[in-house]
């Protein structure tokens, strides 16, 4: 079977089992507690905690995994993954173990006809309960259930949230994969018996101190790795030998020349590269981008060891677009989003690896100093953490850095190195753990349990509505009643107020009951449903339960409503001027300003930006209608809406339209005409990461403020200058002009007067059949000093000087030169450069009319010039 077929074979049979298919949600997960989405259950968690209800019980997916925290070992074995896909069944209070252990059975014997001889089964060391239903309702012989401890058997997704006991079925692959080792058994760190499929028995809620709180309903959670089924279905015995991975490590092959199987440093480095490759693809069509930082940079670290692996086997030129290929090639059918990124996927990498390439080469010069500094120190052992930084900073591999160092002759401190990637990694582990069920959310929660439904957002088209408090949260905690002074957030039944997201902020305004006035600052959505007002009440006291009048500033929605479709409009036109490549990574409309970054792979000229700001205006004022309505996302697909990049959205969207022209996807407020915006002005455009712009703009009110601005400039400008503002560029080119007559005059005036010094330096001229000066100059680099010898040659008509100096710098430079009559009677600038230079510590040459050193020994001066007189006979 093909990695395809029995993804779907999977998920057919689930279905028949009554799950709803869903899609894989993306990389990006919802959930800020996690940095990648890293198994099937994470679209669940809110469900598994009942704070979610999708109107059904049991789904099924084909789940896109990202997992790195242990990247280090990705490439030494056959079966870990950076990406991998995880296919799931998920019961929400619904099935539990009994089902859950018998369809894995029915699927693993029924429809992949499994050799039951080679199954194993592990459970939970006090779960009875599992055994009894193997054993009993299965069929499993009991020799072939093993029990195992919390490490193997026991599952969460964090540190805290929805986890429980689980039970792994385990393939046996023979004796001869693996350790080869007497106990070698299901758990052994080896591939022989292959973990392919966990089912997790979700039934608590761990809290931040540890304590196991039962799930309202018990739930079952599964996963099993696509990869390692494919291998045992297509009987090899690593994942990357299977259909679809061995094409891509074959292009990994023809690349480099390496040949796979025949030496396990390189198959390793063929297998790091196969890996990245895919995800990196599939990162970058999620909408992660290459930066420092959080998933971004876990990007970067994956594309930069792929990168490396390459290096080690002797590419020097960018690669990894041409694996990029192979795997759009081969996963495109399965995940259309790569096919729709790929051009964007390969332009990113390209940058991307150029960038490493210098990074690369630097490193090398860093390792070189420290190799250098160990030795020049008696050293025979290089600093771990030097290598650690080199691993860190430069994403060298300890081997590479201790290949290098066994090169000059030295070892490297692995202990302290090993100290420090295990304290990164405590460090890396620590910021995915980043608990967002905390307090706050798990108080908003309790409010959305409350309420049982989701808060109704009327202000779309009304600016105030009269409303019931049905939460009250302080300090993530929920409450019943908010005092005079306090400040909290307030989660009404209805409300005009717009919650801050998709790039547009939170309102503000005021809720009040008679004298109670709670001035709301910001507006935001804690969770998906809810809306929570955040503010400070004012005077009076409000309570769970009151009836309120909650009212938005309506000219700040106004100002918000003009940029937000000011913003659709320039992504428009920034796609018309610059290409089809842009796309929006990012925004922000506040009622002062918007801000929109988008791909791109230069800054746009001054012409460029012109364009796309009038053709903006010319839309904004052709006063195009703007509607909205609902549709399915497949609809909206299909009309060829824009979805936003590392967006996701739900299967009913909101379609935004200006004109004809522009159709997003989009749950913001606008104005209901374009030309309510007024005007449209970019004040300013910079770079905000690799192959990342960021263009901030005013509009109508803010447009005019900047105008006046401008113009009050301008207007200062002239008075300063003395003329009309319209005169003002061409006073100011004049003036620039008369500023560099008058410095060439000036550098010229100081050229004659240096002139006037090369009298002195002439006075010591002997003539030796040609006229010789042999001098020492103050403080000149090179140039000045060769300008130097060229005009006291000049001066003198011909001969031969030689010049040394010792400039600010602290190096000191020497020259040689001389006229065909000096060199015909034996003058050698070179054979002199050649004897001096090692007096100033330094290296050059030349020919014999014209040679050159510098060295870093300002003291050796004397000494070099000396040298030179010896050598000329004229001591
Ligand atoms: N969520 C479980 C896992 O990732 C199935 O292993």
């Amino acid at each position: 079977m093909k990695a395809a077929e029995i993804r779907e074979s999977y998920l057919s049979f689930f279905e028949g089992k009554g799950c709803h298919r869903l899609p894989s949600s993306s990389l990006i997960p919802d959930d800020p507690s996690l940095l990648l989405t890293s198994a099937g259950m994470v679209q669940f968690k809110p469900v598994f905690l009942g704070l979610r209800d999708l109107g059904f019980t049991r789904a099924t997916t084909c789940q896109k995994c990202a997992r790195t925290t242990d990247i280090d070992i990705i490439g030494t074995t056959g079966r870990h993954h950076s990406f991998f896909e995880m296919l799931g069944n998920f019961s929400f209070g619904d099935y539990f173990k009994s089902e859950a252990c018998a369809w894995a059975y029915e699927y693993s014997t029924q429809v992949l006809k499994l050799d039951i001889n080679r199954l194993w089964f592990s459970i939970y060391e006090d779960d009875d309960e599992a055994e009894a239903i193997w054993r009993d309702e299965v069929g499993v012989p009991q020799d072939r259930i093993v029990r195992m401890g919390a490490k193997d058997n026991f599952w969460s997704a964090g540190p805290t949230g929805p986890c429980g006991p689980c039970s792994e079925l385990y393939y046996d692959q023979g004796p001869e994969v693996g350790c080869g080792s007497a106990d070698c058994a299901p758990g052994c760190d080896c591939d022989r018996f292959l973990e392919y499929w966990n089912l997790v028995f979700m039934q608590y809620d761990r809290a931040e101190d540890g304590t196991l709180t039962p799930l309202p309903k018990q739930n079952i959670d599964t996963g099993m790795g696509l990869e390692r089924v494919a291998a045992i279905m297509q009987g090899v015995h690593s994942n990357f030998e299977t259909d679809s991975l061995r094409g891509i490590m074959q292009c990994a092959e023809e690349i480099t020349g390496a040949t796979y199987g025949v030496d396990e440093k390189t198959d390793t480095s063929l297998r790091i590269i196969t890996d990245h490759a895919r995800a990196v693809t599939f990162l970058i069509s999620d909408g992660v981008l290459p930066s420092n930082e959080g998933r971004g940079y876990v990007l970067r670290r994956i594309l930069r060891r792929a990168v490396r692996h390459g290096r080690l086997l002797g590419v020097e030129k960018p690669f990894l677009q041409l694996l990029i290929d192979q795997v759009v090639t081969r996963m495109g059918d399965a995940y259309p989003e790569v096919v729709e990124h790929h051009d964007l996927v390969r332009r990113i990498v390209a940058s991307e690896e150029e960038r490493f390439g210098a990074t690369l080469r630097q490193g090398l010069v860093f390792l070189g100093e420290a190799i250098d500094d160990t030795k020049s120190g008696g050293g025979s052992v290089l600093d771990g953490i030097m290598a650690f930084a080199l691993h860190d900073t430069y994403g060298f591999p300890y081997e590479l850095t201790v290949e290098i160092a066994a090169e000059a002759g030295l070892e490297v401190d692995k202990a302290t190195f090993d100290v420090e990637m295990a304290a990164q990694r405590d460090r890396a582990r620590a910021a995915v753990k980043d608990d967002s069920w905390s307090a706050f959310g798990h108080a908003f929660g309790e409010v959305a349990k409350l309420i049982g439904g989701e808060v109704e957002f009327v202000g779309y088209g009304a600016d105030a509505a009269d409303a019931v408090v049905v939460g009250i949260v302080v300090d993530g905690a929920t409450v019943e009643r908010l005092e005079a002074g306090a400040s909290g957030d307030i989660v009404l039944n209805t409300t005009p107020f717009y919650g801050e997201q998709g790039g547009q902020v939170g309102d503000q305004g005021l809720i009040a009951l008679g004298d109670a006035r709670f001035t709301v600052s910001d507006t935001r959505i804690p969770m998906r449903g809810l809306i929570s007002h955040a503010g400070t009440l004012e005077g009076g006291a409000l309570a769970v339960g009151d009836k309120v009048h909650a009212a938005i500033d309506v000219e700040r929605r106004e100002r918000i409503r003009r940029n937000h479709t000011a913003t659709h409009i320039l992504h428009w036109a920034l796609r018309k001027v610059l290409g089809e490549h842009v796309h929006q990574s990012g925004s922000f409309v506040t009622p002062d300003r918007l801000r929109f970054d988008f791909t791109h792979f230069e800054a746009p000229d001054a012409d460029q930006l012109s364009r796309i700001e009038r053709l903006a205006n010319a839309k904004i004022m052709e006063n195009h209608p703007v509607r909205n309505y609902e549709t399915s996302l497949v609809t909206a697909r299909e009309m060829g809406v824009t979805a936003l990049f590392g967006e996701k959205y739900g299967e009913i969207v909101r379609v935004l339209e200006v004109g004809n022209f522009s159709k997003e996807l989009c749950g913001g407020t606008h104005v209901g005409r374009s030309s309510e915006i007024g005007m449209v002005k970019i004040i300013s455009e910079g770079s905000v990461g690799a192959n990342l712009r960021r263009i901030e703009a005013v509009t109508s009110f803010g447009a005019l403020e900047y105008v006046y601005t401008e113009e009050a400039l301008i207007t200062e400008a002239a008075t300063t200058l003395k003329c009309r503002p319209a005169e003002v560029s061409e006073k100011v080119a004049g003036l620039a002009r008369r500023l560099k007559e008058t410095e060439s005059a000036l550098a010229e005036a100081k050229r004659l007067r240096g002139s006037s010094d090369l009298e002195k330096y002439l006075a010591g001229r002997v003539d030796i059949g040609y006229p010789l000066v042999v001098t020492d100059v103050p403080d000149m680099d090179m140039a000045a000093l060769r300008d130097f010898v060229d005009a006291l040659r000049q001066h003198m008509g011909g001969g031969a000087v030689v010049a040394a100096s010792g400039n600010q710098g602290g190096g000191a430079v020497l020259i040689a030169a001389g006229d065909v009559k000096a060199v015909s009677a034996g003058f050698d600038a070179a054979a002199i450069i050649r004897e001096a230079a090692p007096f100033i510590a330094g290296r050059g040459g030349g020919k014999p009319a014209m040679a050159q050193a510098g060295g870093d020994d300002v003291a050796g001066i004397g000494a070099a010039l000396a040298s030179a007189r010896r050598l000329l006979g004229v001591e």
